[in-house]
């Protein structure tokens, strides 16, 4: 059975309960997807105890419409976290988790100012915040991470060493639907049409000779580009489709045995 916890301190007494043996963590804002699910099975997989929690982090959301218009369904999240076996969910909330307001922060390194880092102003900064405080409340021995926020990915992998925080992180494959399109909780305010339509950013990503030509496809699709970059081995692109912010990354490695 998958026991909820809605405030810390309950949680932080089942943590005591819980030590001695292996946990790991999924952490996550809820609108729960088979990406998630994959996290969790192979968290379920890898340790005897699997945390998840569900937190819908103000501080990362750099436009107010965007928070707002974040999916919300929780009783599906926690109905498909029975199914998958979590042991325990945790879903603190605004006010526990920043009980003065957001007044101290983690600042990424002028590195990090690209990608994410440029086009969603205090995005990086919000989302080190609250995953610096999950994980000192959830203090998990491995936390697992999907490749698709491939920079958040390797932004926390350098968090939690920088802070000598106890937890490996897992880097884990992106779900993707038969289409092409990774599983993403924002692909929910997509209407049917927009979602064929989406795929076309995996197929750009995966077909273009390079950057320029990869957004010169999308554009001519009708998405708007916000950047098509490669770093670190890897294509990179952020595109809005009928206003719905979509990013994606493939191996370039893997683009050219294609
Ligand atoms: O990837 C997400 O869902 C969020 O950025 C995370 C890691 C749960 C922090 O709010």
């Amino acid at each position: 059975m998958t026991r909820v916890w809605n405030n810390v301190a309950d949680w932080l007494d089942r943590r005591n309960a819980l030590a001695g043996r292996s946990m790991g963590y999924v952490p996550t804002m809820g609108a729960l997807h088979r990406g998630h699910a994959s996290l969790v099975e192979r968290c379920r997989g890898e340790n005897e105890i699997a945390v998840v929690s569900i937190f819908v982090n103000p501080s990362q959301f750099n436009d107010p419409k965007d928070l707002e218009r974040y999916p919300r369904t929780l009783h599906d999240d926690l109905a498909l976290l029975e199914r998958l076996g979590a042991d325990e969910v945790v879903m603190p909330s605004a006010s526990e988790l920043y009980p003065h307001g957001y007044r101290f922060r983690v600042e990424p390194d002028s590195k990090a100012q690209f990608m994410e880092g440029a086009y969603r102003p205090g995005f990086l900064q919000g989302m080190m915040t609250v995953v610096l405080k999950l994980l000192n409340i959830v203090r998990p021995d491995r936390a697992y991470f999907g490749e698709k926020d491939y920079q958040q990915l390797k932004v926390v992998t350098d968090l939690v060493q920088e802070f000598f925080i106890p937890t490996r992180i897992i880097a884990c494959p992106t779900v993707r639907e038969e289409s092409g399109l990774a599983e993403s909780s924002r692909n929910m305010l997509l209407a049917a049409e927009a979602k064929e339509k989406a795929a076309c950013l995996f197929w750009a990503l995966t077909t273009a000779a390079g950057p320029v030509e990869a957004r010169a496809v999308l554009e001519a699709k009708g998405f708007v580009v916000e950047y098509v970059e490669e770093h670190w081995g890897r294509r990179f692109a952020a595109v809005f489709l009928e206003g719905v912010r979509l990013i994606d990354n493939v191996s370039i490695l893997e683009v050219k045995r294609l």
